[in-house]
């Protein structure tokens, strides 16, 4: 393992003003995302939307540091036959892969899931590498509900998360450790700070005891939120200084960067808690976004499916990456959303 050069990848791929495209929904997932713009999921319309993504010159260029794929999309050709890996490479952002298999129900656990994928995985990332991945990324999930998250969950998924970390760094592949405490449900800001505390804690106490090296490593959390059927939804502000203390807290200095999951945000909540964490003054790492929805809704929505609509689901693209981009530097306001639109 060549820690100097993980770590310049990791570097990179937080480095000021940009971000990263989590572009890597499964199959399952982005047949929900078309069902809502109405078009068909087939192999060719999946290859068509994420060829338009990988085209926006503007904001791979400028705003993108790294995009995460899924499995069909890393060994794709764009219609004239170009692999569309090449497109992320010729822009100069970095290609990352999605390896986790999904989650599957936990025994003895009513409602809670481990995520699933190890098997085979150090073969897996062989292929990935030699196809041009240099990042990858595994997606732990944890329920908020009456009574759980179980410590067991917890640990599961923090040890397979490290498991998988490892098994990354000897094959030359930067880890995006992603322990994702979903926002449904109805608890407050408070008992999510609470729970993110304890997975965060346990998802690094883990990868001490696999020997996972923290400086070739980027950490994707969830912020601390209010639920969504919270009847107190927390202040922009509110959530930037939770955030921030709690991952101050949990997430040591050796971590290049963390780079946000959206999570069910709407777009423009995402970018101002990013914007306004960013403002809090000097941060141990660089504190960026890796947004999925935030990121691709408005860009879906333009494109709906049309040849004809590219351009404007490109500019669509564009102009949520450039908000983010100044997120991630504190510099973004609220009149540029206006002003673009
Ligand atoms: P969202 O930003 O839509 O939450 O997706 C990011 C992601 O990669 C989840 O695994």
């Amino acid at each position: 393992m060549n820690l100097t050069e993980l770590n310049r990848v990791a570097t990179a791929m937080v480095a000021p003003g940009k971000g990263i495209l989590a572009a890597d929904e499964s199959s399952g997932t982005i047949k929900k995302r078309f069902d809502a713009i109405g078009v068909e999921s087939t192999e060719g319309n999946r290859r068509d939307y994420r060829e338009m993504l990988f085209r926006s010159e503007e904001a791979m260029r400028q705003h993108i540091s790294g995009v995460i794929l899924y499995d069909e999309t890393i060994w794709q050709n764009a219609k004239d036959g170009t692999p569309l890996i090449k497109l992320i490479e010729q822009s100069g952002a970095i290609p990352g892969i999605k390896v986790d298999e999904g989650t599957q129900a936990l025994p003895m656990c009513p409602g809670e899931t481990v995520t699933v994928g190890l098997d085979k995985l150090a073969e897996r990332l062989k292929k990935y590498y030699e196809r041009g991945a240099r990042f990858a990324k595994w997606r732990a999930v944890i329920d908020i509900g009456s009574g759980i998250p179980s410590m067991t969950a917890i640990s599961v998924n923090a040890h397979a998360l490290a498991r998988y970390a490892a098994l990354c760094q000897a094959a030359q592949i930067v880890p995006i450790v992603e322990p994702e405490v979903l926002m449904d449900g109805d608890h407050d800001i408070d008992r999510c700070y609470e729970v993110t505390q304890r997975v965060l804690n346990k998802t690094f106490q883990e990868l001490r005891v696999q020997r996972v090296a923290l400086e070739g490593m980027v950490l994707k959390p969830n912020m601390a939120v209010s639920g969504k059927k919270c009847a107190k939804q927390a202040s922009v502000a509110e959530v930037a200084e939770k955030t921030v203390r709690l991952l101050k807290a949990c997430v040591p200095a050796a971590v290049p960067g963390i780079a946000f999951l959206s999570g069910g945000q709407s777009d423009e909540e995402a970018t101002a808690h990013l914007d306004a964490m960013n403002r809090l003054g000097r941060l141990p790492w660089g504190l960026t976004f890796s947004y999925g929805r935030a990121l691709q809704a408005a860009p879906q929505k333009a494109w709906s499916g049309k040849a004809e609509n590219v351009a404007a689901g490109q500019r669509a693209f564009s102009h949520r990456a450039r908000m983010n981009g100044l997120a991630s530097q504190g510099k973004w306001d609220p009149s540029q959303e206006k002003k673009a639109a």
